[in-house]
C-alpha cells in the first residue's frame, strides 16, 4: 500500500517536472566564442535567444550538432564500452562543481581535472574529439558544456537507458579550480550531507535517489571501497551492513586498489532498476549507496524503484537528468561565459 502511494507520487512528479518545450526564437542574440573574442561581430538575425536554454537552440546555427555527438559517442563506446558510464559520471562532476559549465574539462595547473578527487574521471579525449568535429561543421557556436550534456545523454541511451530532450545554449566557464571539487560528494558521506549537497544544486530527495541509480552501470576502483572492506570504522574489519557472501567476493576481488568492481553486481552493463534491488539485499558497493536503504527519508523511494517495473525508474531518471543538466548553467546573457575553442583549454589563457 505504502509502495503504491510512493509510486503515484513519483508519477505525479514525472508529469509535473517534465521540462516544457521551448519554441524556436527567431530573434537576435550573440554567438561566437565570447570572452576574449569579438562575439558581437558574428550576430545574425536568426540566432537563438541567449538568455535561456532552448530545445531548438542549434536547429539553425548547427543543425548536425546532435547527430555528430551521437555518432562519435557510438564510435568510441563501440571500441571501449566503459566510456559510456564514464561520460555519465563526467557530467555529474561537471554540474556538481560550479554548475554545468564544462569547468571539469579544463586541463591546467590547479584545475578541477587535476585535483586528486578527479583522478578516476574519464572520457575527456572523446569530448575533445567531438568538439573538433563540431568546430569543422559550425565553428565557434557550440559550447563544451552542451557537448558534454548531449554526449552523456547519448551514452546513457546507448547503454539501454532512457532518452530525453536536452535544451541547449550553455556557455563554458573561463576557469576551473581544484579546490571546488570538494562540492562533489565522495562515496563515504552520510545521507544528510548528500541531501544538503543536492539541495545546493536545487535538487531534492527524489533526484538524489534516482540519480544515484546511475550506479546501475559502471565500476568503482577498489581503492574507493577498501576502507569499507578492510578497515571499517578503523576496526580492521568489514562494514557489517554488506551481505556476507558479497563481502567475501569484494574482499577477494579488491586486494589491490587499482582493481575495479561493478557498481551493480547483478546486471552490470544494463541500465535497469537492479541497483535498487541490490541495495535491498545489502549489495550496495559504496557507503553512500547502501545508506540510501537505511535512511527513512530515502528508503521508501529505494523500495518503490526496486518493486515497480523498470520503466518507472528510467522515466524519472530522464526527468532528474534534465534537472541536473540545468544546474548553474551560464547563458550568453550572463556575459561571463564563452564558447571554448578547445574543451580542455580556456580561450583567454596563454598556453
Ligand atoms: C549521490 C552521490 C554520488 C556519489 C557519492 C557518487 C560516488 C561515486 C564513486 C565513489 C564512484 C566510483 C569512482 C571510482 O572508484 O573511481 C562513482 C562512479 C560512478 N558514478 Fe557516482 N556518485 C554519486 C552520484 C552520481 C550521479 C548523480 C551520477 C550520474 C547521474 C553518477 C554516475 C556514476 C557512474 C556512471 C559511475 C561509474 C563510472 C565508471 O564506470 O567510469 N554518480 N560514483
Amino acid at each position: 500500500m505504502k509502495a503504491a502511494v510512493v509510486s503515484v507520487l513519483i508519477l505525479l512528479v514525472i508529469f509535473v517536472a517534465w521540462p516544457v518545450s521551448a519554441d524556436r526564437k527567431d530573434l537576435p542574440g550573440a554567438g561566437g566564442y565570447g570572452g576574449d573574442e569579438d562575439d558581437d561581430n558574428d550576430t545574425k538575425s536568426w540566432f537563438p535567444l541567449d538568455n535561456q536554454l532552448s530545445l531548438s537552440y542549434y536547429d539553425r546555427i548547427c543543425p548536425d550538432f546532435e547527430k555528430i555527438v551521437a555518432t562519435k559517442v557510438r564510435e568510441w563506446t563501440k571500441k571501449d564500452s566503459s566510456l559510456g558510464p564514464a561520460l555519465l559520471r563526467l557530467l555529474f562532476h561537471d554540474c556538481g562543481v560550479t554548475g554545468c559549465d564544462a569547468s571539469v574539462l579544463l586541463d591546467h595547473e590547479g584545475s578541477e581535472r587535476r585535483s586528486p578527487a578527479s583522478k578516476t574521471l574519464r572520457g575527456f579525449e572523446l569530448i575533445d574529439d567531438i568538439k573538433s568535429e563540431i568546430e569543422k561543421a559550425c565553428p565557434g557556436l557550440v559550447s563544451c558544456a552542451d557537448i558534454l550534456t548531449a554526449a552523456s545523454r547519448d551514452a546513457t541511451f546507448q547503454l539501454g537507458g532512457p532518452y530525453w530532450p536536452n535544451a541547449y545554449g550553455r556557455r563554458d566557464s573561463t576557469d576551473s579550480y581544484a579546490r571546488d571539487v570538494e562540492k562533489v560528494p565522495s562515496g563515504r558521506r552520510d545521507i544528510t550531507a548528500l541531501l544538503e549537497t543536492f539541495q545546493s544544486y536545487g535538487l531534492n530527495v527524489l533526484d538524489l535517489v534516482v540519480l544515484s541509480g546511475a550506479h546501475t552501470i559502471g565500476k568503482a576502483y577498489c581503492g574507493t571501497i577498501q576502507s569499507r572492506l578492510y578497515n571499517f570504522n578503523a576496526t580492521y574489519g568489514t562494514d557489517p551492513s554488506i551481505d556476507s557472501k558479497y563481502a567475501d567476493f569484494l574482499r577477494r576481488k579488491c586486494r589491490v586498489a587499482s582493481e575495479t568492481v561493478y557498481l551493480d553486481a547483478a546486471t552490470p552493463v544494463k541500465f535497469d532498476n537492479q541497483y535498487y534491488i541490490n541495495l535491498q539485499k545489502n549489495m550496495g558497493v559504496l557507503t553512500t549507496d547502501q545508506e540510501l536503504v537505511k535512511d527513512p527519508r530515502t528508503a521508501p523511494l529505494v523500495k518503490a524503484f526496486a518493486e515497480q517495473p523498470p520503466h518507472m525508474f528510467r522515466q524519472q531518471f530522464a526527468v532528474s537528468m534534465v534537472k541536473l543538466a540545468n544546474v548553474g548553467v551560464i547563458t550568453g546573457e550572463d556575459r561571463i561565459g564563452v564558447i571554448r575553442k578547445v574543451c580542455s583549454k580556456s580561450n583567454s589563457r596563454p598556453y
